[in-house]
């Protein structure tokens, strides 16, 4: 006889969700009662699960099936009504977002670490998303911390596992649970939004395309758009299959972790386009033919080229990017009167923007790019709209960037990342930089004289909320600018972001290397913050 159960149970510290939900290494999650207790505190932050629906799937690494399991019989013995899940158990993030929206349900529990590495010693984590199908903002991942800090008993429901592995109804108790096919609905919403015939013929006029699926969730979404329904040759998908460590791969689509993609690239009979995707599928990369495209210039293309995709032929209705992301989109924005926000690092503070209409596209440097078709950022979609762009002005990606610039004018930009930092030390460092900011400017660093400088803080347009203690800005003489922040979504140690940006109006000065072209902005931050003094690091982990 299957029954619910009630178990007793105590707070567990470090359940404070970060800048994408909870994350921590695998072995943690797996500890006695420190899934059912988060998961326990979603249900009773959001005012109990009882005749509710979510949405539930995962990008496939070590412990989602167990972790699904688990989920379902809580959603049951908390008397949810019906639970979608992905076929065995997988959602990409994207198709998780579209399905809570397309089924109108109360929200979705997301199992994924998104591009941290998976496997039993690597990271595991657990997101809830809102019925707007975005992650929780703020409130409610607050709300959730407390319950974490209050809880005293979660309840789950008896039973043997439900079988994932075929589509269609059953029960839990009273609760439906109901597999759903995770690619379908989300490829059929990419063809609402793109043009699929203008893509398929220029693919079938030779247009050769690599995708990198890193071994993570996006291969099936991948295979059954650019393979089956745009007609891309068999295999022009790489890593296709999801593996529950990534094949041990480091699923984050950047030219260090996506090398391999890269050196196709920039190599001899390279492909016209080649794209890399993250573990859960919302992030992207994007290279032409020996030309890397930043995520920040990225955004900016697709703002002064959305139009020519079916979806956005209306035009945007305004964009917005991450407070470290360059300035880049400005300029289009500027140049075609659209408002443009800018909001601190996270999805999440898209999510108010969009759904008041105010924003159409949004964007991240962090290989984060997206529109309000979902409420998070959408790895393929990206890929799609750059094709979509391609096909419509039969141009390629180096002409197109090219273009761009000349028109635009172009913001040099890399982050600098310092990972595995002693936290107090790190903290200590950022600490010490916030105490000087009112008096930084006018001081000259590295032959740089500071302008402003301040701790971003954020007031919601939409709600009047404030985030405050977003990221230290110090803007020098010329408008060049070097950001610095902590990561929030690290499992271990800290992880130091140094942002920087430099830009040139042109038309001279488009070419140069980009570390090159910021390498005075590099020495000017590294002179104020004092990184190798404090850290004992003088080159980072990490350029993107
Ligand atoms: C990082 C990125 C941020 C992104 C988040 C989730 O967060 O910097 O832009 O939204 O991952 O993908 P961070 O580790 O910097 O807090
Ligand atoms: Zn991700």
């Amino acid at each position: 006889m299957s029954q619910i159960a009630t178990v007793a149970t105590e707070p567990i510290q470090g359940q404070k969700p970060g800048t994408s939900g909870l994350r921590k290494k695998t072995p943690v999650f797996m500890q006695r009662h420190f899934l059912e207790n988060f998961v326990q505190s979603i249900f009773d932050a959001i005012g109990g699960a009882a005749g509710k629906s979510f949405v539930l799937g995962g990008d496939g690494r070590y412990f989602n099936d167990r972790a699904a399991q688990v989920i379902l019989r809580m959603a049951a013995a908390n008397r949810a009504r019906r639970v979608i899940v992905g076929r065995g158990a997988l959602l990409s993030t994207p198709a998780a977002s579209h399905l809570i929206r397309l089924r109108r349900t109360d929200g979705g529990i997301i199992l994924s670490a998104s591009h941290n590495p998976g496997g039993p010693d690597e990271d595991f984590g657990v997101k809830f998303n809102t019925p707007n199908g975005g992650p929780a903002p703020e409130a409610v991942t607050e709300a959730i911390h407390r319950a974490t800090e209050a809880i005293t008993e979660y309840r789950i429901y008896e039973a043997h596992d439900v079988d994932l592995s075929n589509l269609g109804e059953t029960r839990l108790g009273e609760m439906v649970v109901e597999v759903v096919d995770p690619v379908a609905d989300y490829a059929d919403l990419m063809e609402t939004l793109f043009d699929f015939n203008a893509i398929r013929a220029m693919i079938a006029g030779g247009f050769r395309v690599r995708f990198d699926a890193m071994c993570a969730v996006t291969g099936p979404y991948a295979v059954e758009i650019l393979e089956n329904r745009l007609g891309a040759p068999s295999g022009t998908v790489v890593n296709r299959l999801p593996l529950n460590d990534f094949g041990g791969l480091h699923p984050d689509p950047n030219p260090v972790w996506a090398k391999v993609l890269m050196d196709e690239m920039f190599g001899a009979d390279a492909p016209d386009f080649g794209a890399a995707s993250d573990g859960d599928g919302d992030r992207n990369m994007v290279v032409g033919k020996g030309v890397y495209v930043s995520p920040s210039d990225s955004l900016a293309v697709i703002a002064a080229n959305a139009h020519l995709a079916p979806g956005y032929a209306a035009g945007l209705a305004g964009v917005a990017r991450s407070m470290p992301t360059s300035a880049a989109v400005d300029a289009v924005a500027a140049a075609k009167g659209l408002d443009c926000y800018e909001t601190p690092t996270g999805w999440k503070f898209f999510g108010n923007l969009m759904d008041a209409g105010k924003v159409t596209l949004c964007g991240e440097e962090s290989f984060g790019t997206g529109s309000d078709h979902v409420r998070e950022k959408d790895g393929l979609w990206a890929v799609l709209m750059w094709l979509n762009i391609l096909a419509a002005r039969r141009d390629s990606v180096a002409d197109v960037m090219a273009g761009h610039f000349r028109t635009y004018g172009r913001n040099y930009y890399s982050r600098h990342d310092f990972e595995g930092l002693d936290l107090a030390a790190a903290t200590a460092v950022l600490d010490r930089l916030r105490g000087r900011m009112a008096d930084l400017p006018g001081t000259v660093a590295a032959g740089l004289t500071v302008a402003a400088a301040d701790d971003f803080a954020y007031t919601d347009p939409v709600d009047g909320s404030v985030s405050a203690g977003q990221g230290l800005r110090i803007v020098f003489d010329g408008g060049a600018r070097a950001v610095m922040r902590l990561s929030g979504t690290g499992t271990t140690g800290a992880t130091l972001r140094l942002y920087l940006e430099r830009s040139v109006p042109g038309p001279d000065g488009l070419d140069t290397d980009p570390q090159e072209a910021l390498a005075p902005v590099i020495a000017a931050a590294h002179e104020l913050a004092g990184i190798e003094a404090h850290l004992d690091r003088s080159e980072p982990d990490v350029i993107t």
